[in-house]
């Protein structure tokens, strides 16, 4: 959201850019649950994951608390239902057995709780407090529920059964993209202190000096990566790191998750219950940190820092300014990147040179998270807002920064300075990587 306001006519379109926002992510909830019967969306697919009627009535549970109850001032519409759907109280596995609303019930919910949301929205003045400034306190819910949807793309990913979820290709590639794209040492601008509808994590923008690096111009592709396991990349600990390798021997990896061999030893990938073959100019997805670490080191390189991608994904060297995104500071369009679930998988490298950085490095934004070596950590000058719990308590934990966003993540909840992290042995996010180098004697001058 770019959108700046000084009158009653910029507050009206900005509640109208918000309803829609809002309205857009709606649409995407209910056709993740549309599609499965009442049994399937009680059913828990994985223990990694939330039954997806939890995640539904949870979306508006959140709305409530924040839109109605907080900004609106007004009265709980099921205040006994908020224990059953905090998420800080229940662990995923133990959710099923709560006494959940049924699906019907929580389509009820959500859909009441939205009527009353977009009341409040028409009679909440968009700033003077800084909960709403610019809509954000909306923003943070819309970013919530996208959140959830990518979440919800997930346990789809997990369930098994027949396929329920369909969508067009991505486009073919346009452009060959090979090779690295130097970035000379210097400072730079990291995270925002402007973009309305940051979140809290991503503030203070604060100046970064970064050290000369190469980073490759393209995410790592399957093909890349079955070279690296035709290699013996799952077979060689020296590859690993000691707590990598333990995991992969206790977790028994050979291959990306969903990978499937055939009997004639053709690869190919289960994507929402359909396998295809293997698609080696696609970005890999589905690894987690571990193995891109094992095939960094194997390609004699490693992931890039989270301020190096930052820098590669946001500095212009030409005008040496922060942009919001690669190819500048619009929003997202479909020539930029491959986002919001307009296809439920990652476009070959090549397939999006609008997107791409002034300096060359393609398809930063969507297509798959990256993986980068960072820990979550607080920039200098954070602040926790409004409420600890989306950031801070999980500061300093057992977590790696990825960036950039997927196929699955709507532009909304996507920017140059987003910042999503897992626990590195966690592969059901739709994970992938690109490498980065130290600059040699006499490069990057
Ligand atoms: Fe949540």
């Amino acid at each position: 959201m770019t959108i700046q306001f000084s009158d009653n006519a910029t507050t009206d379109r900005l509640r109208g850019e918000i309803a829609e926002v809002l309205t857009g992510a709606r649409a995407r909830t209910l056709a993740l649950t549309d599609c499965l019967d009442d049994a399937e969306l009680a059913a828990q697919h994985s223990r990694l994951m939330s039954p997806l009627v939890w995640d539904l009535a949870h979306i508006g549970n959140q709305e409530e608390l924040w839109l109605i109850r907080d900004v609106g001032g007004r009265a709980a519409v099921r205040g006994d239902i908020d224990e059953l759907y905090d998420a800080f109280k229940h662990a995923r596995v133990a959710r099923p057995e709560l006494p959940l609303l049924d699906p019907a019930q929580a389509r009820g919910y959500v859909g009441s709780v939205r009527d009353e949301v977009l009341d409040v929205l028409a009679r909440t003045r968009l700033h003077g407090n800084p909960l709403v400034e610019g809509g954000f306190a909306f923003g943070m819910i819309a970013q919530h529920e996208q959140q959830h949807d990518e979440t919800m793309l997930a346990t789809h990913q997990l369930r098994t059964g027949p396929a329920v979820l369909a969508a067009p290709p991505p486009p073919a590639a346009r452009v060959a993209v090979r090779g690295e794209v130097i970035v000379p040492a210097g400072e730079f601008v990291m995270g925002t202190s402007t973009d309305p509808w940051a979140l809290d994590n991503e503030r203070p923008a604060h100046p970064v000096h970064v050290p000369g690096f190469a980073i490759d111009a393209a995410p790592v592709t399957n093909g890349e990566y079955l070279a690296f396991i035709a290699d013996g990349g799952y077979e060689r600990p020296e590859l690993w790191s000691p707590r990598g390798w333990r995991h992969r021997t206790e977790a028994g990896l050979v291959a990306p998750q969903f990978w499937e061999r055939d009997g004639a030893g053709t690869w190919w990938r289960r994507a929402f219950g359909t396998p295809t073959p293997l698609r080696p100019r696609q970005p890999v997805v589905h690894v987690c940190f571990f193995e891109a670490e094992a095939y960094a080191s194997w390609a004699g390189k490693r992931l890039p820092t989270e301020a190096e991608w930052e820098k590669a994904a946001r500095f212009d060297p030409e005008t040496e300014t922060t942009r919001r995104y690669p190819w500048g500071d619009a929003d997202p369009g479909t020539a930029q990147a491959n986002l919001g679930q307009r296809h439920l998988e990652p476009a070959d490298v090549g397939a999006y040179p609008a997107g791409a950085s002034s300096a060359g490095v393609h398809q930063l934004i969507g297509d798959v998270w990256e993986w980068t070596s960072s820990g979550f950590e607080p920039y200098p000058g954070f602040r926790a807002f409004p409420y600890a719990e989306y950031s801070d308590v999980f500061f300093g934990g057992d977590y790696r920064v990825l960036r950039g966003g997927s196929f699955g993540t709507d532009p909304v909840a996507c920017r140059g300075t987003f910042r999503n992290w897992d626990h590195p042995i966690r592969r059901q996010i739709f994970s992938g990587f690109r490498l980065a180098r130290d600059l040699r004697a006499g490069e990057g001058r």
